[in-house]
């Protein structure tokens, strides 16, 4: 079964986390970055999977401009959501989600989950970011969240 790994982060832990989404689905998974590609054909995907980074509260202007038009298109396949940020409160976290999501691919989804932002480092850090990426850094290492696991049991739950 195709699958369609659609996602628009900044820094890169979105797509490090695409990429660990793909090693685990195998040959059949496509990568699409939809900043480079803004309108990509999904018609052969019976699976698709739509993550973004978090800025400021909210998802790339990439990743909610494509669920807002393809909505329709989306309703058709089995969808699966993911967001990157440090926020780790649920109810804030669910938040996230109403705003980058529309109602009905938010609703229709298999599975929305939260994995932790800030996982690698990125040469695109001006000297603010910078300081906010080794607080970032530290919560992480203090956090210590299973990702790998919480990879592996987000595409066992899309492959099902
Ligand atoms: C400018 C900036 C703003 C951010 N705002 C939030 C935020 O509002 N909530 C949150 O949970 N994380 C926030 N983060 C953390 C990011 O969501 C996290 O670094 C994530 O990995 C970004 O995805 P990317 O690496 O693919 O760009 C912010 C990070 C930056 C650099």
């Amino acid at each position: 079964m195709k699958t369609c790994i659609l996602y628009a982060g900044k820094y890169g832990t979105t797509e490090h986390i695409a990429k660990m989404i793909q090693s685990k689905l195998g040959n059949d998974a496509v990568l699409i970055n939809l900043t480079d590609q803004k309108k990509p054909d999904i018609s052969a995907a019976e699976r698709v999977v739509i993550g973004s980074g978090v800025y400021m509260g909210k998802a790339r202007k990439e990743v909610r401009h494509f669920c807002k038009t393809r909505a329709s298109e989306l309703s058709s396949k089995r969808t699966a959501l993911y967001l990157c940020c440090m926020e780790n409160v649920e109810a804030e976290v669910e938040k996230y989600f109403q705003k980058a999501f529309p109602e009905a691919v938010l609703s229709k989804a298999i599975v929305h989950r939260r994995f932790p932002g800030a996982l690698v480092r990125s040469q695109k850090e001006g000297w603010m970011t910078r300081a906010m990426f080794e607080r970032m850094r530290q919560t992480n290492a203090e956090r210590k969240e299973p990702v790998e696991q919480w990879v592996a049991a987000f595409v066992e739950t899309i492959t099902r």
